[in-house]
């Protein structure tokens, strides 16, 4: 692939991974920047027009992306984007807004999309941290959406953890009240620094009680991470919070 500035698989990687604000913050992934495959590269190629939203750090008029006004779905990390795809065909009425930093996830997501000729999808490949800062206005979610995040399990890792409690505020500032946050995760340990941030975070409460989970709902769908993790012999929490006033 070439890397000109006209190329928009380079355009995005670039915007996901430049700027000072950045490079200042402890982020909770790491980028690996490998080329993009031939597959990943058309996928950009001749979907990203249609799906893709470059990250431009000024608020969006998502009803000018979606072409509509509806409520919105927001899924953080979709990896490969199993979940937001099956979301998405599920609940037609409402639009899903997919953020990933992984290209080779969201091109794969963009040839899915493309196949099941979606309408009511729109991805960022970019820091989902700066994007809800910066394009995403305050009560505008319906729902929120984090399965199975990076668990970072060592120690001196946890820091890198995406749920902590300043961004438990950004969340509960972008849903609107009574909206919705679901995360799902393998990681006990993780399960328990969730509720240990959310259980507490102003604005929240867990739907059963505090340090509850419930079944896995049916708007999400087993993914590949969970499976691999009931392998490995792991459990899985779901956990679903709401946005009180
Ligand atoms: C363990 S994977 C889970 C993927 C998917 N949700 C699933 O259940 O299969 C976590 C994903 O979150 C993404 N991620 C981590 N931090 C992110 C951030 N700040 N913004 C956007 N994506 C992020 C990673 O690139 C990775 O693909």
């Amino acid at each position: 692939m070439t890397d000109t500035p006209d190329n928009p698989a380079q355009r995005a990687v670039t915007a996901a991974t430049s700027g000072d604000e950045h490079t200042r913050r402890i982020r909770s992934f790491v980028l690996r920047q490998g080329r993009f495959s031939a597959a990943q590269q058309r996928a950009f190629e001749q979907a990203w027009s249609r799906y893709g939203l470059d990250y431009a750090g000024t608020p969006r008029d998502f009803d000018a992306a979606f072409g509509r006004l509806a409520p919105r779905i927001l899924e953080i990390g979709f990896g490969n984007g199993e979940a937001l795809l099956y979301s998405s065909q599920r609940d037609l009425a409402r639009d899903h807004i997919g953020i990933e930093v992984h290209a080779p996830g969201v091109g794969r997501l963009l040839n899915a999309l493309t196949a099941a000729h979606a309408d009511n999808v729109r991805l960022y490949r970019h820091d989902a941290v700066e994007v809800l800062e910066h394009e995403i206005a305050d009560g505008a979610l319906d729902e929120i959406r984090i399965y199975f995040p990076d668990p970072w399990h060592k120690k001196r890792h946890h820091k890198r953890r995406l749920v902590n409690t300043a961004f438990a505020a950004l969340l509960v500032r972008k849903l609107r009240r009574g909206g919705q946050l679901h995360l799902a995760t393998d990681w006990q340990d993780y399960a328990e620094q969730m509720w240990d941030v959310l259980d507490a975070a102003d604005g929240l409460r867990n739907v059963v009680g505090p340090r509850g989970h419930v079944p896995r709902p049916d708007w999400r769908p087993q993914t590949h991470f969970e499976t691999r993790g009931q392998k490995l012999g792991h459990g899985v929490w779901d956990l679903l919070y709401e946005r009180r006033d």
